[in-house]
């Protein structure tokens, strides 16, 4: 034994302290779950998806939308939606009343209150804004927006046509049902039923439509932003599309997640040039052409990912905030990521869909270079695509590539279309006004689902508002599992009628939790009335 048996039973000892200490973190780790009551059918305030919502919904789907190009957008199908929302056949006379006309006032329930609620105004000829005004002008408001266009089909088959608003099994298909007119058809069905309790809003909201999200936004949000912050709009928050929720995202984790995206990840286009190398006859080649200058660089880019940033983003709210809900071993890594934070990351770099929220991903896109079998390349070029993780920059990201490709003679030109810093971080937690006013809706309306805060991979139009608040979040109430994420510009792209009423009883209970003024009211459901 002696002084070897002495340090073993030291190392022993300290291992079993090590132990003790995270055991007691894992058992003493708090949930981070808000705490209401659930949504139930038999509430006065449920909202059931009745035939007509859902021909509203099918209607929606009908219309065509596309943006190709920020020049070639089915215009006509956008003001045919403006049409659809305002048409009495479609929402109910009351909103028809609220934002068109003063005929038929009559047959309303609060006629002079509602011709003042609601001002409705076309930004740019194409996009909707909504001001809903609130009892207290003291409470600073906040925001609800969507789009109306969709991306193309293209040639892809579906199972279902995507035009046709047809129902299958208890799914709507179609272009858009996910992305993202459930959010538009399901704000204004929750407001409509909303002004129909009677109940009106306590704090004012916009309700901003654009109309060219899938072609980078500018003429529509950025066209509505504009117009708010002329008029000096400060709002508490703002809700967009957004991430899901999620079962099946984890092992070990059983509940669905309920992604709530608080940050989303930049994204920067690199070309990478190479005509170093003179041409010439292929029959006397030197040591090195342009070809294979540009082969290895793209080669050292693809086999050299940016570094993990797990644990200084986001990302490590989401771990915590279903740490307390996972069970062992998962909980017991979860809850001592200070000690499990490496292993962890680098289990999340496995997948591309973990590996995503973690870092700053590299994918090479295309490549092209060469004129004739017989003669050296004058020009070789590829396209990178980074998308950056919110804790990194454009010229941080550059730089890294510079330093990896390491060779003068290969251009890193920035491609520029597209090209986005990360957004600012919104702040989650138990006392974050616009953070918990999703959460609390959400676990209302899905009460077994994990409410965590999640990073964006691809963009919205939220990029437009970043100057208006800083609590921004993008989410989506729609339950999925990990396959249904390839429908999101996808082939059969579709929802369900369980989760269209859940789209639209959710954006009811926002509008219901928004009136709070506190943060900290404990807001049980039944006092919403
Ligand atoms: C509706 O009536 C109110 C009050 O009479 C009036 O101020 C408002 O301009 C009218 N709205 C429209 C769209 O005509
Ligand atoms: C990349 O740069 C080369 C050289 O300037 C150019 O010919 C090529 O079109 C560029 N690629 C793209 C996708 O713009
Ligand atoms: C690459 O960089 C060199 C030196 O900076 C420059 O002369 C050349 O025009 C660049 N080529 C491209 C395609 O940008
Ligand atoms: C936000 O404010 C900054 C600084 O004033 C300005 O440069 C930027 O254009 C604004 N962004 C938007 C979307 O209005």
């Amino acid at each position: 034994m002696g002084v070897f048996g002495t340090a073993l039973k030291l190392i022993f000892l300290g291992i079993t302290l090590l132990v003790t200490v995270m055991l007691i973190r894992t058992l003493t780790f708090p949930s981070q779950q808000p705490n209401v009551g659930k949504c139930s059918p038999e509430d006065a305030d449920f909202i059931k998806l009745t035939d007509e919502m859902t021909k509203h919904f099918q209607e929606a789907i009908r219309i065509k939308t596309i943006a190709w190009s920020n020049t070639d957008i089915m215009l006509s199908g956008i003001l045919d939606m403006h049409t659809l929302l305002e048409r009495g056949k479609f929402l109910d006379k009351l909103l028809k009343v609220c934002c068109l006309s003063n005929d038929s006032v009559q047959s309303m329930v609060i006629p002079e209150v509602c011709s003042k609620l609601i001002k409705k105004e076309v930004i740019n000829t194409y996009s909707l804004l909504y001001t809903v005004d609130g009892s207290d002008p003291s409470l600073t408001p906040y925001m609800l927006t969507a789009h109306m266009d969709v991306v193309p089909v293209d040639q892809q088959v579906w199972d279902v046509p995507p035009f046709e608003g047809r129902i299958v099994d208890g799914f709507l298909y179609g272009r858009g049902t996910i992305d993202n007119k459930n959010s538009v058809m399901g704000i204004m069905e929750a407001l409509e039923f909303r002004l129909k309790s009677g109940n009106l809003p306590i704090r004012s909201f916009f309700i901003g439509l654009g109309f060219d999200e899938e072609v980078a936004g500018y003429q529509g949000a950025g066209e509505i932003s504009k117009a708010l912050a002329a008029r000096g709009v400060r709002l508490e928050f703002l809700l967009d599309e957004g991430s899901t929720i999620l079962k099946g995202a984890f092992r070990g984790i059983e509940s669905p997640i309920a992604l709530v995206s608080v940050a989303e990840k930049g994204a920067v286009t690199l070309n990478i040039t190479v005509e170093a190398i003179a041409t010439g006859h292929s029959s006397m080649p030197g040591k090195e052409s342009n070809l294979g200058l540009l082969s290895k660089a793209l080669a050292r880019l693809e086999a050299n990912p940016h570094p993990s940033m797990f644990g200084r983003g986001p990302e490590k709210g989401l771990m915590e905030a279903i740490a307390s809900e996972a069970v062992f071993p998962l909980k017991f890594v979860l809850t001592n990521l200070w000690f499990f934070g490496p292993v962890v990351s680098w289990i999340m770099s496995m997948k591309p869909s973990t590996n995503a929220l973690i870092r700053t991903t590299t994918a090479v896109t295309m490549v092209s270079g060469g004129t004739k079998i017989n003669v050296l390349a004058p020009l070789g070029w590829g396209i990178v695509n980074h998308r950056i993780h919110p804790t990194q920059s454009i010229e941080e990201v550059v730089n890294y590539d510079k330093m990896l490709v390491g060779d003068e003679r290969v251009n890193l030109t920035r491609y520029a279309v597209w090209d986005i810093d990360p957004s600012p971080t919104s702040p989650y937690g138990d006392d974050v006004y616009g953070y918990q006013v999703v959460a609390r809706s959400q676990q209302q309306v899905f009460p077994d689902a994990i409410i965590a805060p999640s990073v964006m991979i691809g963009n919205t139009d939220t990029k437009f508002y970043w100057n208006m608040t800083d609590q921004i979040y993008r989410f989506c109430p729609t339950l999925m599992v990990q396959s249904d994420l390839a429908r999101f510009h996808g082939l059969n792209e579709r929802m369900s009628l369980k989760n269209i009423q859940a789209t639209v009883n959710f954006y009811y209970h926002v509008m219901a939790n928004a009136d709070s003024k506190e943060v900290f009211s404990k807001h049980a459901h039944t006092d919403e009335l």
